[in-house]
Formats: structure tokens, C-alpha cells, sequence
């Protein structure tokens, strides 16, 4: 793997991927960044990269269902490998308006598959980025697997599920070398501040009101982001190629709970001028429709096979999480004011 075709590389995780991947003294390769910059994506996220690595960095604002665009890149950039992030990403848009999800979600990544299709004796890989989301409601007890049936509930694991079988099937109709993740919910910097954790660490030190769905008993399988990173290294790196990882860190939590700890968290670093605790700014609001009550990844397959291993606990992650929202008021800014969106303006609008 030398040079990497990474999609959606300017939102949450593929952020983080970039950054990670670049750090990496055993990867000497190339990443081209490719990005529609939806309100999601903010190339600032990467400016220090594309200084610090001008002929190993490259951006290139373009849409996953652009076919002719990316065979122009596939070529020019010699890329072998495609590591695949870009989607629509939040379950509340995708109940309100699903249209996005279904063209980048299913047809872009039919279009990226036709790609690696077209280029097959040059692309060794396709590694298709995914959700634990399309397994479904759990329910109480059990884990999911690799063999969990697909069971998807709102249109976002929906689109998401039907990405994963079309990966599937290119795998085995076409043979086209591929590589599947499905992770739990991440958390960690650049995560944008419309998910829970981002959302209530910088509603809660504005002192606003901290909204909480439904009885806030739902749980969701936290993983710090850079896990996510060394983990989907290691199945491009090592993982059978046609199979499926599922990656999570064992760390099952109430809502209710992360947003008690992260109001606890940071009333003990930036207390309330009243000495008020956060925990009081907890408003439960009406529930998101078709509400998943509880997701838990069975990771063992990634854990035995590849030997990975998560190395932040829910505490160092979230505590390190939170000092990034705190510290870096500029890119919270920039983000909550729409600024960042000016970018996009004076790099391709004003032209
Ligand atoms: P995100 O919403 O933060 O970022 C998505 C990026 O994709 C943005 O930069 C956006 O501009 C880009 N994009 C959207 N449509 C595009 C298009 N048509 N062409 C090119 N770029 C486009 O998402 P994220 O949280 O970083 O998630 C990345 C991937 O990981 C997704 O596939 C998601 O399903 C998966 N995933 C996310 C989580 C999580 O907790 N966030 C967990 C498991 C899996
Ligand atoms: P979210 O971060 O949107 O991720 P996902 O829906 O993909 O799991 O939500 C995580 C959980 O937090 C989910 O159970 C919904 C809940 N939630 C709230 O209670 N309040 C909020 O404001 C948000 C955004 C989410």
C-alpha cells in the first residue's frame, strides 16, 4: 500500500486516518485525499499536514459519485489502494431528509466499487469504512458478530447496509480484493458538534441545556478514534481479503451516563462561576424515532486474528477528548459560526 485513495478525508474519522497514517514511520506512501466538503467536511483540518507533507498530502475537492474525476486520480496519483470513509453520517439528518444518503451512501459507493472494477490490476484494495448500525436493535443481551443479521432501522444504517452488500458482492462477482469494517460509535477530536459526545461537551461549557433522548437508557459501544485508526491499519495491513472486522472497545455505556461523566468531567476542569453542577443542565427531550435501544460489538475475530487492542479507556479517551473541545476554541468557532465554510469559498467559488 503506497498510495492511498482515502475518501471523506476532511470529516471526523478520516481526519483522524490521515493523521495517524502520516505519523506512521513504517508508512512512506502517498494519501490523496478526495472530499465534496459537505457541511461535514472541513479541509482546515488538515492544513498543517499539507505543510508538513506537500508532496505526500493531497486535497482534492471532488464528489465519490464523480466517476471520471476519480479514474483521472487513480491514474495520475498510481493508486493502489482505496480506504473508503466518505458518507452521510447522522441517523437525526437521515430521518429528516435521506436523499444524501442514498446517492453517496449507495451510489457512491457503487461508483468507487465500478472504479476499483475498471482498475482492477492496479487497486489491490478496497477498504469499505462501516457502521455496527446495520446490525440494528440488539435488544438487552448478546453482542453482535461478524454473522449477525443485517437488521437496519433508520435510513442511515439502511444506506449503510446496502453499501456493505454491494462491497460484498464485488468481492465475490467481480473479485475485486476487498476489506470490510464495522465499528461502533467513535468519539474523539474533529468529531463535528452535532453527535452526542462533541454536542454536550460544548453545550455543557456554554452552560446550555443538555439534551438527552428519550429515558436516556439507550447505550451505545464507545471507541476513541485513534483505536478506530490502528484498527483499520491493521485489517488493510493483515485481514483476509472478502472478510469483515468488527471493531469496538468492550465499552458499552448508558447516554445517560457519558453525559453525567461529561458534565463531571468538566465542571472539575473549568468549573461553573455559581459552583453550580452541569448535571443540572440535563433536559430530557422527545425521543428519535425508530431509536436503536442498544448497540455492543463483539471485537474477538479483530482481537485474536490481528491481535489489535484498543489503548484508551473511556475515561483517558474522554478526558483527552474533552481538553481538545477546550483547547481549541478556534476550530469550535470557526465550526459553530460557519466560518469554515468560507474556505471552500475562496478556494473554489470566488475563482
Ligand atoms: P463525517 O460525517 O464526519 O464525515 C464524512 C465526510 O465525507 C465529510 O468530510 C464529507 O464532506 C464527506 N462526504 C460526504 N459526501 C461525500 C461525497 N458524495 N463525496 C465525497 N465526500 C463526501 O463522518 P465520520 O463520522 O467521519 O464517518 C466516516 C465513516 O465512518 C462513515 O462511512 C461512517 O458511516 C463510518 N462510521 C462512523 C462512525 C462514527 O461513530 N462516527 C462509527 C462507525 C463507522
Ligand atoms: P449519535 O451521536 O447521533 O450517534 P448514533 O445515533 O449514530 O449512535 O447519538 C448517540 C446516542 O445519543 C444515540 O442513542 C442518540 C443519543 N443522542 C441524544 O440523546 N441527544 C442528542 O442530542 C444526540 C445528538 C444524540
Amino acid at each position: 500500500m503506497k498510495n492511498i485513495l482515502v475518501t471523506g478525508g476532511c470529516g471526523f474519522i478520516g481526519t483522524n486516518f490521515i493523521r495517524y497514517l502520516l505519523s506512521l514511520p513504517e508508512f512512506k506512501g502517498i494519501v490523496v485525499n478526495v472530499d465534496k466538503l459537505t457541511y461535514a467536511g472541513c479541509a482546515e483540518n488538515l492544513d498543517d499536514i499539507q505543510s508538513k507533507y506537500p508532496d505526500r498530502y493531497f486535497f482534492v475537492k471532488a464528489d465519490i459519485c464523480d466517476i471520471d474525476r476519480l479514474k483521472e486520480l487513480v491514474e495520475r496519483h498510481a493508486i493502489d489502494t482505496i480506504c473508503h470513509f466518505a458518507a452521510e453520517s447522522h441517523v437525526d439528518r437521515s430521518i429528516v431528509e435521506p436523499d444524501a444518503f442514498i446517492k453517496t451512501n449507495i451510489v457512491g459507493t457503487y461508483r468507487l466499487l465500478e472504479l476499483a472494477r475498471r482498475y482492477r490490476s492496479q487497486v489491490q484494495l478496497f477498504h469499505h469504512v462501516s457502521t455496527d448500525e446495520v446490525f440494528g436493535d440488539l435488544g438487552s443481551g448478546g453482542y453482535f458478530t461478524e454473522t449477525t443479521p443485517y437488521n437496519p432501522s433508520n435510513p442511515y444504517s439502511a444506506s449503510k447496509a446496502a453499501s456493505d452488500h454491494l462491497v460484498r458482492s464485488y468481492s465475490r462477482t467481480y473479485d475485486i480484493p476487498v476489506t470490510i469494517s464495522n465499528c461502533s460509535n467513535n468519539y474523539g477530536p474533529y468529531q463535528f458538534p452535532e453527535k452526542l459526545i462533541p454536542l454536550m461537551i460544548l453545550n455543557a461549557k456554554a452552560g446550555k441545556p443538555l439534551p438527552v433522548y428519550g429515558s436516556g437508557k439507550n447505550v451505545r459501544d464507545w471507541l476513541y478514534v485513534e483505536d478506530h485508526c490502528s484498527a483499520l491499519w491493521e485489517i488493510m495491513k493483515r485481514g483476509k481479503r472478502g472478510e469483515t472486522y468488527n471493531i469496538g472497545g468492550r465499552c458499552e455505556k448508558p447516554n445517560i451516563e457519558v453525559v453525567s461523566t461529561i458534565c463531571d468531567m468538566i465542571d472539575s476542569l473549568s468549573p461553573l462561576p455559581d459552583g453550580r453542577s452541569r448535571r443540572e443542565l440535563i433536559t430530557f427531550v422527545k425521543d428519535r424515532p425508530g431509536h436503536d435501544l442498544r448497540y455492543a460489538i463483539d471485537s474477538s475475530r479483530l482481537e485474536n486474528e490481528l491481535g489489535w487492542r484498543p489503548r484508551q479507556s473511556f475515561k483517558t479517551g474522554l478526558k483527552k477528548t474533552i481538553k481538545w473541545y477546550l483547547n481549541n476554541e478556534s476550530w469550535v468557532r470557526r465550526i459553530q459560526t460557519g466560518e469554515y465554510r468560507n474556505w471552500i469559498k475562496r478556494q473554489y467559488d470566488d475563482r
